[in-house]
């Protein structure tokens, strides 16, 4: 999704621009532009591409300035190109980058025609820039010809605007769209994220919704969405600079995968008192609304929802409680019937997904009474949003293929179905087991990770297929699903995955030699059943990966490939059958040469609907 980074300083801030696009890189992006205040003039530069080019483009063709906005565009409205690219500049005066979707453009933008306005793209943006032009023209103040054209504003948005007019002034809002305001010695910054500042500042002050910020060498002023001067609290970030760097590995994603021995451990540190977890783990008041959930709603995107219909397997077999799990888009428009003390879940890596918010904000319009979040950033809008969180640890995640984002939700997942089991079926001799075995699951992973060559060799066999079928059963079914999501979203093989008893219901018509299919076969109550389902598969020539533990008695032969994981006759399993999937779509994705990190069309932090 779109990136902004601003700066205003006494030095050139263009390669310190340049630096947090290049940090804003995973998001997601197809153009990249900057455009500074010299000599009295708006200077910019434009790309459609990667920000390397853009910063080629700056080196052949120098621009430097000490206030500056720059963007990573990522389409929605008019096709990536140059001219769609931010910033936008109206009248050689005003120039601004934002990152949301105006949902009025086609209304303001028919009025700035007939007022005159020429527009150079096809983005609903460039009628914020006029606005902002236009307003500056009647008050003289950026500030407040901001604060007026937000008023006319309908939909979500993080804007960045300068203008020649007050060249020592950077005017930053948001609503519904992340922006963080970095603090500097002298010198302050903005970004929708703040890895985009890590190399410059710790500071850093989150503005919520509706807040307008002004920033100049003096420093930082904010407002209201009703125009009042506010305090917003400075928090130092204690993210590690390294933490968002590559270091020995080819890829993030694959950085991200050997990382999860160490994330999974430390989402768990601290929380439990020996095999006793604490519920104040997910916020003081933890206890005494668990007290009163009767059952859970569960609201999430992509791999998140995945995580949440593993946990419905947990809350519903292990706590005994009412679990449903949907996906946020839908819930959000739809008229859904909320039972009284129900605890809504959402689940989210960013913690900015737009959807999972809006889907947040429906519920407690419901009348839901009690909301927690399980997020991996805790300076999110969704932790700000929740009554209770519970914070992943799993560190930044930059590859836009969640990987240690999910394994970590699947813990945090379970430490819940512990909290709320403990009030309904779960027993205390079941609540330690699993507590032992969360303990163990590092070590588990680590010896999953080992299998990393072989899955290399398999995933050979993988390069020239255009299909894949994926199956599981009972919990394992949702890791199907988040394998063929993961397959299908770096490596564009189109990945299917179905309960394995579905199969004979419609999907085994396309099995063929031509369609691998992907079993998830722990050694579980449904690994007869399952295994009935491979021998269908068999007896249509179907090409057959298995992932098993090593209890499976499934024989490999030329059209059938074993790969066997340490014995998983446990509830976690879900999380160890995740790992060699990862690995597949890994692995099968840097053979056929796709952009791992930043696959086409994607995002890392949905922030639009
Ligand atoms: C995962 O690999 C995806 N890229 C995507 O499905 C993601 O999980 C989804 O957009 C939800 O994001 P969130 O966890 O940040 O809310």
């Amino acid at each position: 999704m779109c990136g902004i980074v601003g700066a205003i300083a006494q030095r050139n801030v263009v390669p310190i621009l340049i630096e947090g696009l290049r940090r804003l890189e995973y998001r997601g992006y197809d153009s990249a532009g900057v455009a500074v205040i010299q000599d009295g003039e708006i200077r910019r530069r434009r790309k459609q591409g990667k920000v390397a080019e853009l910063a080629a483009a700056i080196e052949a063709d120098p621009i430097e300035g000490r206030i500056g906005i720059a963007h990573t565009r990522w389409a929605t409205h008019g096709v990536p190109s140059e001219r769609n690219a931010h910033p936008h500049v109206c009248r050689n005066t005003v120039a601004l980058v934002h990152n949301g979707i105006i949902e009025n453009h086609e209304t303001l933008r028919e009025e700035q025609i007939a007022a005159g306005y020429e527009f150079t793209s096809e983005t609903d943006t460039e009628v914020v820039v006029h606005a902002v032009y236009d307003q500056l023209q009647r008050t003289g103040s950026l500030l407040e010809a901001v604060q007026a054209t937000v008023a006319k504003l309908e939909g979500a948005y993080a804007i960045g605007v300068i203008s020649v007019t007050e060249p020592d002034v950077l005017v930053a809002c948001r609503k519904g769209s992340p922006l963080v305001i970095g603090l500097g010695i002298g010198e302050y910054f903005i970004a929708s994220d703040i890895a985009a500042l890590l190399p410059v500042t710790r500071r850093f002050i989150f503005l919520e919704d509706g807040d307008i910020a002004e920033l100049t060498p003096e420093g930082v002023r904010i407002f209201d969405e009703a125009g009042n001067p506010v305090e917003r609290p400075v928090k130092d970030s204690e993210v590690q600079l390294d933490a968002v760097e590559r270091g020995e590995y080819r890829h993030y994603m694959q950085k991200e995968i050997f990382e999860q021995p160490r994330a999974i451990a430390e989402t768990l540190e601290g929380r439990f008192n020996g095999l006793k977890l604490i519920e104040e783990a997910f916020g003081n008041d933890a206890p005494a609304v668990f007290d009163r959930v009767k059952a859970v709603q569960i609201l999430a995107c992509g791999t998140s929802y995945h995580a949440g219909l593993v946990a419905r397997y947990w809350m519903e077999s292990l706590a005994g409680i009412p679990c449903n799990v949907e996906v946020a888009s839908e819930y959000r428009y739809r008229d859904p019937v909320l039972l009284p003390d129900t605890l809504v879940v959402t689940i989210s890596q960013s913690g900015e997904t737009a959807d999972t918010l809006a889907a947040l904000e429906e519920a407690k319009r419901r009348g839901a009474l009690h909301s927690l979040a399980i997020c991996n950033v805790q300076e999110s809008s969704l932790v700000r949003e929740s009554d209770l969180v519970l914070l992943t640890r799993a560190g930044p995640e930059i590859g836009v293929a969640s990987t240690k984002a999910f394994t970590t939700q699947l813990v945090a997942l379970m430490m819940l179905t512990l909290a709320l089991g403990r009030r309904h079926r779960l027993d205390r001799v079941t609540e330690k087991r699993i507590a032992s075995q969360l303990f163990a699951l590092p070590a588990r992973v680590e010896d999953v990770l080992e299998l990393d060559d072989r899955i290399r060799a398999l995933s050979e066999r993988f390069a020239d297929k255009q299909h894949a079928l994926f199956l599981g059963r009972g919990s394992h079914y949702p890791i199907a699903m988040e394998g063929a999501l993961k397959l299908k979203e770096i490596s564009y093989i189109h990945a299917e995955a179905y309960p394995a008893g579905e199969l004979k219901h419609g999907p085994l018509a396309l099995v063929d030699a031509d369609m691998p299919v992907i079993a998830v076969a722990p050694n579980n109550s449904l690994l007869e059943k399952l295994k009935s389902n491979l021998q269908e598969v068999k007896a249509r020539g179907g090409e057959l990966y298995v992932f098993a533990d090593e209890t499976l008695d499934v024989q490999p032969d030329d059209h059938t490939h074993v790969l066997t994981v340490t014995p998983t006759e446990n509830e976690l399993s879900p999380v160890i059958f995740t790992v060699p999937l990862q690995l597949l779509a890994y692995h099968v994705a840097v053979i056929r040469g796709t952009d791992v990190d930043k696959p086409r069309n994607l995002a890392k932090s949905v922030t639009v609907e």
